[in-house]
Order: structure tokens, then sequence, then C-alpha cells
């Protein structure tokens, strides 16, 4: 069974993540989007919140699963036994990190893939860092999110937060 990770921070889950996932789910067995605890940067939602989320926003896709991890992505592939991470690309500024990432990834891990989705044009200028200034903003990112994710946004921030 061909089976790959999805890994991101997902502060939130943008029409972008949900197109690369609906299309991975249409190459792999079994596709796990996997939220990761990012000490780096502060997150508009906790970690359950964004799980959860993610679970409604892919409920209709069958072989799509969520979980969440904290610590390096290659000990988490390992112990879900799946040597292939798929992530999405919107332009080529996206480029250099994921070249790094990948490459960091392989060398901690050999037998680790990493697979590189184009982004739809038409999601191509989305960013879960822009839907958070927004949000912050106390704007309105209906044409950004799936429905799911935006009716938590708004019930939560419908003022805005400082
Ligand atoms: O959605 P993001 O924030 O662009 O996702 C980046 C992510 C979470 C995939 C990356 O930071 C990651 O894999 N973090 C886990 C820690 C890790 O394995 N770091 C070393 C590889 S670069």
């Amino acid at each position: 069974m061909a089976r790959a990770i999805y890994p991101g921070s997902f502060d939130p889950m943008t029409l972008g993540h949900l197109d690369i996932v609906k299309r991975a789910s249409q190459l792999f067995d079994e596709v796990m989007m996997a939220v990761v605890a990012n000490p780096g940067k502060a997150p508009l939602l906790p970690m359950e919140v964004r799980v959860n989320l993610i679970e409604e926003a892919v409920r209709e896709i069958p072989n799509v699963k969520v979980g969440s991890f904290q610590g390096l992505l290659v000990d988490f592939a390992k112990h879900n036994n799946v040597s292939c991470v798929i992530r999405g690309l919107r332009a080529i500024s996206d480029f250099e990190a994921e070249l790094g990432m990948a490459q960091t990834n392989k060398t901690l891990l050999p037998e680790l893939e990493t697979i590189f989705l184009m982004t739809k044009a038409e999601y191509s200028f989305i960013s879960s860092s822009t839907v958070k200034e927004i949000v912050r903003l106390g704007g309105d990112v209906t044409k950004f999110v799936p429905s799911v994710v935006n009716d938590h946004l708004k019930r939560q921030f419908s003022r805005g937060i400082s």
C-alpha cells in the first residue's frame, strides 16, 4: 500500500492545502495530514483545533487521515512506516526552503522521498500567514479557507484580535 505524509503547520488550513491533499489522495492509497507543533511560530489556533478543522474539511475523502506530531518529521515517518512526504509549491520563492527541507530529511532518512505538487494557479497567492494577518485585523477570509475553517474563524475572531 502506497502511503504518504502531508506535513504542515496548517494554522489554519487553506483552500490551497485542501486542493493539494485532494490531489495527493488520488496518487496514494492513503495520505496522512500531519499537523506539526512548530515551536518557532506563535500559533493562531491550538493544535487540537487545527486537527479537528482538518478532520472536518477532509471528511469526504476516505483515504485521508489526520494526525499530529512534535519533533522530527523523519522520526514520525519512520514510526508510521511511511516513505513519502508531500509538499505543495506555490511559486519559485517556496522552492529554496522546500529543497533545503527535502534534502535535510533525505540526509537524515535516505529512504524518505519528498514529492512536490504544484499549487493550482487560483490558490497560488494564498498562505496561512496572510490568512492569519487578515483574521488578526478583523477581515474576511471566506475566499481563502475551507468553509468549516471560515465558520470557526468567524465565530472565534469576528472582531479581530490584537
Ligand atoms: O506549514 P509549514 O510551516 O510550512 O510546514 C513546515 C514543516 C512543519 C513541514 C517543517 O517545519 C517540519 O517538517 N517540521 C518538523 C521538524 C523537522 O523535522 N525539522 C527538520 C526538517 S527541515
